[in-house]
C-alpha cells in the first residue's frame, strides 16, 4: 500500500498522460487538415503511446491496492499557427511532462517510497527518449518548412513510424 499523497500524485499523472494523448490526437487531426498524412500518423502513434503511459500508472496503482481516480481531461487546442508551431508545442509539452515526473520522483524520495521510486525510473528514461524524439522532429521540420518538396519528403519519412 502506498501513501495517499503518492497515490493522489500518481492519479494526477494519469490525467497528464491522458491529456498528452488528447493533445497529440488533436495535433494528428490538425495535420490531416494540412494534408500531412505522415505527421498525422506519427502523432496518432504518439497519442497511443501516451495512453500506454497512463495505463502503466493505472496498473501500478491497482497492484498497490490504491484507488484509481480518473479526473476530468481538459480540452486541447484544435489548431496551431503552422506545423512548426505544433511540433514546438509538442516539444515544450514533453519538457513539462519531464518536470512532472521529476516532481513524482522527489515525492517518492521524501516519502521514502522505494517501490514507487523504482517504478518511476522507467518514466525517467522514457522522458529522455520523448524529449529527444520531439526535438529531433522539430529540428527537421525547421529545416524543411520553407521547401515544399523537402517537407513532403519529410512527411513520407515521418509516416514510416511503426507502433512499438
Ligand atoms: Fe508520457 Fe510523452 O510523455
Amino acid at each position: 500500500m502506498i501513501d495517499i499523497k503518492m497515490a493522489e500524485a500518481l492519479n494526477k499523472q494519469i490525467n497528464e498522460e491522458l491529456y498528452s494523448a488528447y493533445l497529440y490526437l488533436s495535433m494528428s487531426a490538425y495535420f490531416e487538415t494540412l494534408g500531412l498524412n505522415g505527421f498525422a500518423k506519427w502523432m496518432r502513434i504518439q497519442s497511443k503511446e501516451e495512453l500506454g503511459h497512463a495505463m502503466k500508472i493505472y496498473d501500478y496503482l491497482i497492484k498497490q491496492n490504491a484507488e484509481v481516480k480518473l479526473l476530468q481531461i481538459k480540452e486541447p487546442p484544435h489548431s496551431w499557427d503552422s506545423l512548426t508551431h505544433a511540433i514546438e508545442a509538442a516539444y515544450e509539452h514533453e519538457k513539462y511532462i519531464t518536470g512532472k515526473i521529476n516532481e513524482l520522483v522527489t515525492l517518492s524520495e521524501n516519502l521514502n517510497d522505494r517501490a514507487t521510486n523504482s517504478f518511476l525510473q522507467w518514466f525517467i528514461d522514457e522522458q529522455v527518449e520523448e524529449e529527444k524524439n520531439t526535438y529531433e522532429l522539430l529540428r527537421k521540420v525547421k529545416m524543411a518548412e520553407k521547401h515544399v518538396g523537402a517537407l513532403l519528403t519529410l512527411d513520407k519519412q515521418v509516416g514510416e513510424r511503426e507502433e512499438d
